[in-house]
């Protein structure tokens, strides 16, 4: 039934979520590590300690077979699954940053051929033009993030993109700057974490205590800097998405973060103080615990953009809520509602598009799979189940469940139903079985 790609009790955006998750770690470690390793590389020729070489050569090793093998794979699969996820919304974002996604690709592939070429010529070639080989990776992989953020905060704040559909308008908006800071705070301290588990495994006591005392101070500097545009970041949220932070439960998420924060800071001030304590295990267990906090960032972040996937203009289950002049395209809400869900949607199977007594019910679960999975389950279980949530308001009766579903646009997080009045009540149908 495209566009619906349907997983049992996970849901597809789950999916997504682990494959981009697990990503988050290679893909902080390429934009990140190079600036660490000029860094170290600059002072290895200028102080003339040529023994800090070996830590460049193991960082660089890191970097070219967990960050190029796996960062790779991993963003080819979240391409491949939001694409099987969300057809509409990867469309929609494609047909407007297509040049932003191409430039991007440009930047990666200076990435993929520097790290072999840093890895390879270190040593090889003369220092001074090892060193700008390393500054060429470092600012190429550090545009990648300038232009991915743009592209992360059109989804939430479109800016003026609405008015005027323009690349830029919806690129620059009022959330780039703060969160680009951010990222760029944090993107220090990550390299500066990773640089610490590198530097459990190298012999050299000198080196060793050398590299975990700097790589603290970028940590510690980092974080401080992050924290800070943080708040800058929550003050540039328009009121929608600030309101949302007060009424979705987050709790745990927050925790999550403060958690996550708190931790690292003390590790890192204990590395500072004590460098020599720190083995590989304890380097990794904090590596875990600093992306933990990053993926709760990440999930607050998504969950603010409700009830739209992208740029407050397509809802989360893809269909068109907003007019774009600029472009062409108009909002879907009325036609649907006038023609009918189960006469728009193309793979709906001939026996339901005509709702009867013998296929109300039936009906009514498509119609809950095609408009409220992409964030609830439909079982008891899973990611947002919804039978738990429809016990817990008690709409029991069919009759109830409709006259809920009418007014469901007023929940500030959910789309308004979509469809005819007679498509409202076998939903209700089914959501009121649900409930019994
Ligand atoms: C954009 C995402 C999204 C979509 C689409 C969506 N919901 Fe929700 N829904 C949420 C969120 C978030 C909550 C809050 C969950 C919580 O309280 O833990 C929620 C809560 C609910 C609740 C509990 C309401 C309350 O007052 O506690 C019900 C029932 C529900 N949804 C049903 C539906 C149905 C039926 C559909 C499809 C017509 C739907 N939702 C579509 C995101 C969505």
């Amino acid at each position: 039934m495209y566009p619906l790609w349907e997983v049992p009790v996970l849901s597809a955006g789950f999916i997504l979520g682990i494959i981009a998750t697990f990503h988050i770690l290679p893909s902080h470690l390429s934009t990140s590590a190079m600036w660490f390793n000029v860094f170290i590389e600059t002072k290895a020729y200028r102080e003339n300690r040529p023994e800090l070489l070996e830590f460049i050569k193991k960082y660089a090793l890191l970097l070219l077979v967990f960050a190029y093998v796996t960062g790779t794979l991993s963003g080819i699969g979240i391409w491949f699954s939001a694409t099987v996820a969300s057809p509409r919304a990867i469309s929609g974002l494609i047909h407007n940053y297509v040049w932003g996604w191409a430039t991007e690709w440009i930047f990666f592939i200076i990435e993929v051929l520097g790290i072999m070429i840093y890895y390879y010529t270190l040593g090889k070639v003369e220092p001074r033009i090892h060193l700008k080989l390393g500054w060429i990776f470092a600012i190429g992989s550090w545009t990648t993030m300038v232009i991915i953020v743009g592209i992360l905060a059109f989804m939430l704040t479109p800016g003026k993109w609405l008015e005027t559909g323009g690349f830029f308008d919806g690129f620059f908006n009022q959330t780039y700057f703060p969160q680009l800071l951010m990222r760029s705070s944090f993107m220090f301290a990550i390299a500066g974490i990773y640089a610490i588990a590198v530097a459990t495994t190298i012999k050299n006591l000198e080196v060793k205590k050398y590299i975990m005392k700097q790589a603290s101070i970028w940590g510690i500097v980092g974080i401080i800097a992050g924290i800070l545009f943080f708040f800058l970041y929550l003050k540039s949220l328009p009121p929608h998405n600030r309101e949302l932070l007060t009424i979705l439960n987050i709790g745990s998420l927050k925790n999550t973060i403060i958690a996550s924060l708190g931790f690292i800071f003390l590790y890192l001030i204990l590395v500072y103080i004590r460098p020599q304590i720190i083995k590989l295990p304890i380097a990794v267990i904090s590596i875990v615990i600093i992306f933990a906090g990053i993926f709760a960032t990440e999930r607050i972040r998504e969950m603010l953009r409700k009830p739209y996937i992208f740029g407050n203009f397509m809802y989360s289950n893809q269909f068109i809520a907003k007019d774009l002049p600029a472009k062409g395209v108009k909002n879907e809400v009325e036609y649907i509602n006038t023609v009918g869900i189960l006469q728009v949607v193309p793979f709906v199977p001939e026996d339901l598009r005509i709702i009867r007594e013998e296929n109300q019910f039936q009906a009514g679960k498509l119609i809950a799979l095609i408009q409220c999975s992409s964030c609830h389950a439909l079982g008891d279980s899973g990611v947002r189940p919804l039978k738990p949530l429809v016990k817990r308001i008690g709409i029991n009766e069919p009759e109830v469940a409709d006259a809920w579903l009418e007014a469901i646009g007023s929940y500030p997080y959910m789309p308004p139903f979509l469809g005819t009045a007679e498509e409202r009540r076998a939903l209700a149908l089914y959501l009121s079985s649900l409930a019994k």
